[in-house]
């Protein structure tokens, strides 16, 4: 058992009693290190957030619900942000410009990291090193040498590391992946994913010098636009129903109503290749909503919806005709002289009505995924979302926003574990 571990078995008092007994722990360092470490087990956890924009600021929000959890610091390149996240923690934060001044202090439990994508693994691997277990935002890493990097960095740091892929916290979510792993849907062959919004994404800069900054998400070399921002969640759910990663992706993009000089679609589709031949199949919109965000899972015994909100099931399958049409199929009032296959009683297509999945955890996913990770460091137990869930999002998206861009099929590079 190591020092770190032993101090953590210790309950508080018999903590104390051992350092003063100088039981060898005695060294005025070893005794900052067990308060420290007693401190947290006492239930304090202090963070350390860099990147405090949008999601950095729900995630704090969302962190302060969780007993114990304070604010210890907050690092980013842009000043305005302290103000936002001094009046959202009602106190004075500590602030810094460079992210890496903030991980010199000692009082930081652990770091969460919401900057844009393009700054995750370094920022990762660097509050790894500096002995922090970390929270970060999707996607793990911007190329596939950083995808390798951040896999190699948990691996020789022994810290913990959480991608922000919140709806593997989500109750409805976690409840209907186990009803299909256990054969609900007969066998899941495809997923299709639908993130239709109407909103042209941009956001307003109050500062022309401001605009790579603040609209990032716009350009090739700091996003990987549709697919890597909205896609990385439903790639992660597919992953999590196929229990592997993607293949291959091939796909296409265009701007179909934004030409404001952006160098990303303003919509994607991509195909996702699986093992078996099963696929996900990811389109995006920004110009018609109808769709939201909703994914479906299509298996050899009925289907499933799930979307942020809740999850349906449909199925087993019974035909909405019944044979007295016979050849003449009827459909919405049409005759299509469709030629069903009447002996078979799961031919026709069954539209409902659906089931809904009960979930008896309705909880927002991010307070959820938040709460998870507090717990995961104080128990030194892995995280559900950890580095191969973020791994295999993160590389399908490296790859999959090169395959649109260019239009051509794309092998995704494996999963590697590296030794310790
Ligand atoms: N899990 C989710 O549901 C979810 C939702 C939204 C966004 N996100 C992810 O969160 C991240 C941030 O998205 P956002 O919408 O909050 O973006 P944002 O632009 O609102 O916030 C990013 C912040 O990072 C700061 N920043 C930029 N470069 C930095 C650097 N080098 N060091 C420190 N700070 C830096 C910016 O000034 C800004 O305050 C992205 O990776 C995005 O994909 C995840």
């Amino acid at each position: 058992m190591n020092r770190r571990s032993l101090l953590q078995g210790l309950s508080l008092s018999v903590l104390s009693a051992t350092l003063g007994a100088g039981s060898g722990y005695g060294q005025a360092e070893e005794v900052q290190a067990a308060k420290e470490q007693s401190s947290s087990l006492a239930g304090r956890f202090r963070i350390g957030v860099i990147g405090p924009g949008s999601r950095g600021r729900e995630l704090i929000r969302q962190m302060l619900r969780v007993p114990g959890v304070e604010v210890a610091a907050v690092a980013d390149v842009y000043e305005p942000r302290f103000l936002q996240v001094n009046e959202l923690v009602g106190k004075t934060v500590p602030s810094y410009k460079d992210y890496r001044s903030m991980l010199e202090r000692r009082d930081i439990d652990a770091v969460v990291i919401a900057s844009p994508p393009f700054f995750h693994a370094r920022q990762v691997i660097d509050s790894l090193q500096s002995g922090r277990p970390v929270y970060g935002e999707k996607t793990m890493g911007f190329s596939a040498e950083d995808n390798y990097k951040v896999v190699e960095t948990v691996a020789k740091s022994g810290q913990i590391y959480q991608v922000g892929h919140q709806l593997r916290y989500a109750g409805w979510f976690q409840e209907s992946v186990r009803r299909i792993h256990e054969g609900e849907i007969g066998e899941p062959t495809h997923v299709f994913a639908y993130w239709f919004r109407r909103d042209n994404w941009r956001r307003s800069v109050p500062d022309p010098s401001l605009e790579h900054l603040m609209n990032w998400r716009l350009y090739r070399e700091s996003s990987g636009g549709l697919l890597e921002e909205l896609g990385s969640h439903q790639i992660d759910i597919a992953n999590w129903i196929f229990g592997e990663q993607p293949r291959t992706v091939v796909g296409a993009s265009s701007i179909v109503l934004y030409h404001d000089g952006r160098t990303v679609g303003d919509n994607v589709q991509a195909i996702l290749g699986y093992s078996k031949g099963r696929r996900l199949v990811f389109t995006s919109l920004t110009d018609n909503a109808f769709m939201g965000n909703q994914l479906w899972v299509y298996g050899t015994k009925g289907s499933m919806q799930l979307t942020v909100e809740d999850a349906t099931f449909y199925g087993p399958i019974h035909p909405t005709t019944t044979a007295a049409y016979h050849s003449d199929v009827v459909q919405r009032g049409l005759k299509t002289g469709a030629t069903y296959n009447y002996a078979a009683d799961d031919e026709m297509p069954y539209r409902g009505p659906g089931r809904r999945i009960d979930a008896r955890n309705q909880e927002d996913p991010t307070l959820t995924a938040c709460r998870s990770f507090v717990h995961c460091v104080r128990t030194h137990t892995q995280p559900v979302a950890d580095v191969r869930v973020g791994f295999g999002s993160a590389m399908a998206c490296t790859v999959g926003k090169e395959a649109v861009l260019q239009g051509e099929m794309k092998k995704v590079p494996e999963w590697r574990a590296f030794a310790v």
